[in-house]
């Protein structure tokens, strides 16, 4: 039986963030030790509210959940992606509101407190901009000595951006933050479009998990629902990729790369059309990526089989036991039995 691995979890919870956190709890490989939020899709505060929503309903109210940085490293929050996840960040889907409050901390504070209390084993797991991790940097500058890893959703490595023609929306929203966390004294898995556009999630998936007997697979088979109206302009037809959950999934080693070469990586945090892209060193294409001296940025570039199977899998494991759980929850909240 594997132990699973203590995880820090830095989202802006929009859909396929709640993607990515119901995979995590899901998954036997992982154990969510905290989660702090940052401004993206929506803000910090909202993205917290979601968070403690999705929690609740999977029956895990008990994990801690900060609100992080609401502004950028330089520059300030522009309002989040409504056209994207929707207004409440979760396609407009209602979640019954979570009893628990939020942590009495900042998610720059728990991810340092998490780090010294797991010294060594934490995993850390950022599916938006980078601005806690940055700051969490600041705070305590040996970091990278106490964390096991640090998985990235970010960046285009050789696929074009998202947000601007070379600039992905994470690493946009805080390129300072970003290029603070590539240059710090720890190896980086990026989990860049490159690999995030090339596998996508179909309607029939959405249908299987709106045909579960479980709250929260039909929760997010409804908030897929938004995300496919999106995507639809893009792929040309209504499906969506898996951004979030694929770096999960990376993350917790139940998805194998077919192709993630060590590379050089920076960010453009100039004011010219190249802001925000993560500039990774790719000239070794042509000879297999060999070995680069001072590389410490793996770019995942492509799978060894199509994630979307899994990821249904797992999500659907998430079933009815967990309105079990969650009215258990519900009542030991209640009878005040629950701490955060
Ligand atoms: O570019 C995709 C990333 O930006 C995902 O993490 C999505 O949730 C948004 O944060
Ligand atoms: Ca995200």
């Amino acid at each position: 039986m594997t132990t699973p691995s203590a995880f820090y979890l830095d989202c802006d919870t929009g859909i396929d963030d709640a993607l990515a956190l119901a995979y995590l709890l899901a998954s036997p490989l992982a154990s969510v030790v905290g989660i702090g939020t940052v401004s993206g899709n929506v803000s910090a505060a909202v993205g917290a509210r979601n968070t403690l929503d999705l929690l609740e309903l999977a029956g895990h109210a008990h994990i801690p959940v900060a609100v992080g940085a609401h502004h950028p490293l330089a520059g300030s929050f522009g309002g989040g992606a409504p056209w994207v996840h929707g207004e409440n960040g979760i396609g407009e889907v209602s979640l019954a509101p979570a009893a628990a409050s939020l942590a009495g901390e900042s998610a720059a504070e728990m991810l340092v407190r998490l780090a010294r209390t797991h010294a060594g084993s934490l995993k850390v797991l950022a599916i938006g901009p980078l601005t806690n991790i940055a700051e969490a940097l600041r705070l305590e500058p040996a970091l990278p000595s106490l964390v096991d890893s640090v998985t990235v959703m970010g960046g285009a490595a050789l696929a074009p951006g998202n947000i601007t023609p070379v600039a992905e929306a994470n690493i946009w929203h805080d390129p300072e933050a970003a290029a603070l966390v590539l240059a710090a004294d720890w190896d980086v898995t990026l989990v860049p479009l490159d690999v995030t556009m090339a596998s996508v999630l179909e309607e029939p998936h959405q249908q299987q998990l709106l045909a579960s007997s479980g709250a929260v697979p039909r929760a997010l088979g409804e908030m897929l629902g938004y995300y496919f109206r999106f995507y639809e302009g893009i792929y040309g037809r209504p499906c969506s990729a898996m951004h979030d959950p694929l770096a999960a999934a990376l993350a917790v080693g139940a998805v194998r790369p077919a192709l993630a070469p060590v590379v050089r990586a920076a960010v453009d945090t100039t004011s010219g059309p190249g802001r925000g892209q993560t500039v990774c060193d790719m000239r070794g294409l042509y000879a297999g990526y060999p070995p680069v001296a001072g590389a410490r940025c793996r770019v995942v570039l492509s799978l060894e089989e199509d994630f979307a199977p899994h990821l249904v899998d797992t999500l659907l494991t998430l079933g009815e036991d967990a309105a079990v759980l969650d009215s258990t929850t519900a009542a030991l909240a209640s009878a005040g039995a629950l701490t955060r």
